[in-house]
């Protein structure tokens, strides 16, 4: 049987291709949106990153999600600064979530509270996929808008604690193939990043319609 790292790659690689194809997402990496829908973007990170890294705090001691908690993925910290350069100082009082978004933290947050392994379900789709796309995504973000190299902007996409982030993900994968779980339990976490991928996905397509192109 494939380890549990490549089961859950493979299982999930539909909804990678249909997130990464998004309009929203296409046309973002086209350069073909304005710097307010990058930044309407990196709101909608706030908020999912608020419930991941809340939730992550009651974690650390969990036999199955605590392995996976560790304070160089964190990213809440350097998305305020980025929202303070797009934004301003007051980024905080125009901050609000799509419906998608909430729905998305919402189920986060329900994981982190009552299921362990649904919560590594959310965990590796958001911050594996940091840590590998997210670095097509900052290029492309400094030079469409022209955010100093790994500077205020792009902060999200930059892990000052993660030096080697292949390295780094090669370790995750270990981490993942030593999952404290069974064969069913492992089977509810691929569903449950599917599940993942699809809030992803909804909250593009819900910013797909907020900017659209012809506008
Ligand atoms: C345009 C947007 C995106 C691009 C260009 C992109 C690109 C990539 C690339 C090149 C990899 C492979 C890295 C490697 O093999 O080491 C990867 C992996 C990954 N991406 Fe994306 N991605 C995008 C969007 C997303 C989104 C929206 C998510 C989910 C929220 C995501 C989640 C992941 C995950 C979880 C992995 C790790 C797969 C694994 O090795 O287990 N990606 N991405």
């Amino acid at each position: 049987m494939d380890s549990f790292s490549t089961l859950i790659r493979t299982a999930s690689h539909e909804q990678h291709m249909e997130a990464e194809t998004s309009t929203f997402m296409s046309d973002l990496l086209g350069g073909r949106l304005g710097v307010d829908a990058y930044a309407r973007y990196t709101e909608q990170l706030w908020f999912m990153y608020e419930a991941l890294e809340t939730g992550a705090e009651r974690l650390t001691s969990d036999p199955v999600a605590g392995p996976f908690i560790r304070p160089e993925l964190f990213r809440l910290p350097a998305l305020e600064r980025d929202l303070a350069h797009l934004r301003g100082p007051h980024w905080r009082a125009g901050l609000s979530a799509l419906p998608a978004t909430r729905a998305y933290a919402n189920r986060v947050r329900q994981c982190a509270r009552d299921w362990p392994g649904g919560y590594i379900a959310h965990h590796y789709t958001r911050y594996l996929g940091d840590l590998s796309g997210g670095q097509i995504i900052r290029d492309k973000a400094e030079k469409t808008w022209g955010f100093a190299k790994k500077g205020d902007g792009v902060r999200f996409y930059v892990f000052e604690g993660i030096p080697n982030p292949a390295a780094f993900k090669r370790s995750y994968r270990e981490l993942l193939d030593a999952v404290h779980a069974d064969d069913l339990e492992k089977q509810r976490i691929v569903t449950e990043c599917k599940k993942a991928f699809a809030l992803n996905t909804a909250v593009f397509r819900a910013l797909g319609e907020e900017f659209p192109l012809s506008a």
